[in-house]
């Protein structure tokens, strides 16, 4: 009899995600007059910018005519779409990459677990505690690590707590590890890292030979001045760190799926012989074996973000979303609830009231507000007696859940 992959047991039963969605649909099965306001999820709700339909439609088109139809693209991605990025993201930033370095996905969520396939088992792993849950159980789905314990904490990994106390930044390992996963502007807490905080990162990991594996996907929400949008602001983070970003909530494209990664050219990692190899080769050799890349209509979507009338028509959405998120955090604080992110992420990060616990109050607004949010225990123990309100909301919905709340609890 075939045998299974044993490490998926040791996870916990379901994803996030739709788990939520589960006691979402019991509680609408059981109260189908409830207008229930989704706030949990990341989602986007506004729709694509009309620039971005408009080369959708004509790429669309192309594949209508034997001389514009695409077959099979790049593995890697079109050159159009990684130059359109080069010159539209990175070098705005100070930031000069190769066409070779950027690599074409459907998702950074798929990126961020598939990039393992290129590391030993061996490697000491560090996440932070809350983390976007992906990084966490894809270690254990490859076999990284033991059980969980009680807690929740897998054996064989290194979790770095983020709490209320260290500002939800997550102190320098003292022991030496080999892969960090770092996610700024931050997936749960909303916090952004300052160019001093990842220079340290940087010169650790370049100390230890670690690789930093750097989560830009909320990179478009910052709004204040001096945060670094990209890993490779910081000097020689070439060498250190491979960096995942996304067309999902900067342009909307949640359901149309596109993102990047960047493995740098001159990003080395040692063979178990202790020769010095390229991971930029190996990814590319992973990607052109495994995948046969993003659609070509999807991928002139993606460059038209960075069109003048898509990138004005982007801001516009990104600035709505932000607006909400200030709706949620100034309303959640004259409610007197204690209230982090929100100003330079899509992410409102809330102490539960009266020291409930994260599900608790989770189940609270779900049955007495109608409104869902994710308990912050979801993304590990650090996240306990917090929950996360997405800023991804319609407007209206959002004035409304935020008055339900407060309502709640006056
Ligand atoms: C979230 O809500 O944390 C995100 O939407 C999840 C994701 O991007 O996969």
């Amino acid at each position: 009899m075939a045998r299974l992959n044993d490490n998926y047991l040791k996870l916990k039963a379901g994803y996030l995600f739709p788990e939520i969605g589960r006691r979402v649909k019991a509680f609408t099965d059981a109260n189908p007059e409830a207008k229930v306001i989704k706030l949990g999820i990341g989602d986007v709700t506004q729709p694509l910018a009309p620039a971005i339909i408009d080369a959708f439609h004509k790429a669309v088109d192309d594949l209508t005519q034997g001389d514009s139809f695409m077959g099979y693209g790049p593995e890697q991605g079109y050159e159009f779409l990684i130059d359109t990025l080069i010159e539209k993201a990175y070098k705005p930033l100070g930031v000069s990459l190769k066409t070779s370095e950027i690599f074409i996905s459907d998702g950074s969520k798929c990126d961020c677990a598939n990039i393992l396939d290129i590391f030993a088992l061996d490697n000491k792993v560090a996440i932070c505690d809350p983390v976007y849950p992906v990084y966490n159980d894809t270690n254990v789905m490859v076999g990284r690590t033991g059980e969980a314990n009680e807690k929740g904490y897998y054996d064989g990994l290194v979790y770095l707590p983020c709490t209320e106390e260290n500002g939800f930044t997550p102190a320098i390992p003292t022991e030496k590890v080999d892969i960090v996963y770092l996610c700024y502007p931050n997936n749960p807490t909303g916090t952004v890292a300052t160019k001093e905080a990842l220079k340290q990162w940087v010169d650790y990991a370049l100390a230890n030979e670690a690789v930093l594996f750097y989560d830009a996907a909320y990179e478009a929400f910052i709004t204040e001045p001096g945060i670094p949008r990209s890993i490779y602001e910081i000097e020689g983070a070439e060498k250190c760190a491979i960096e995942f970003r996304s067309f999902s909530k900067t342009a909307g494209f949640t359901g149309v799926r596109c993102a990047l990664t960047v493995v740098p050219e001159a990003l080395m990692a040692r063979t178990e012989g202790g020769e010095l190899t390229s991971l930029n080769k190996l990814w590319n050799r992973r990607q052109s074996t495994k995948f046969n890349g993003v659609s070509y209509p999807v991928q002139k979507a993606a460059a038209a973000v960075y069109s003048d009338e898509g990138w004005a028509q982007i801001q516009e959405t990104i600035d709505y979303y932000m607006e909400n998120a200030r709706l949620i955090r100034e309303g959640l604080q004259a409610a007197g609830l204690t209230v982090y992110g929100g100003i330079n992420a899509p992410y409102i990060w809330l102490k539960t009231p009266g020291g409930m616990s994260s599900w608790d109050f989770f189940d609270k607004l779900l049955s007495e507000c109608h409104v869902v949010g994710t308990p912050g225990s979801g993304f590990g123990p650090s996240g306990e007696g917090f929950y996360r309100l997405s800023a991804f909301g319609d407007r209206e919905n959002v004035i409304e859940a935020v008055k339900r709340i407060k309502e709640n609890l006056a």
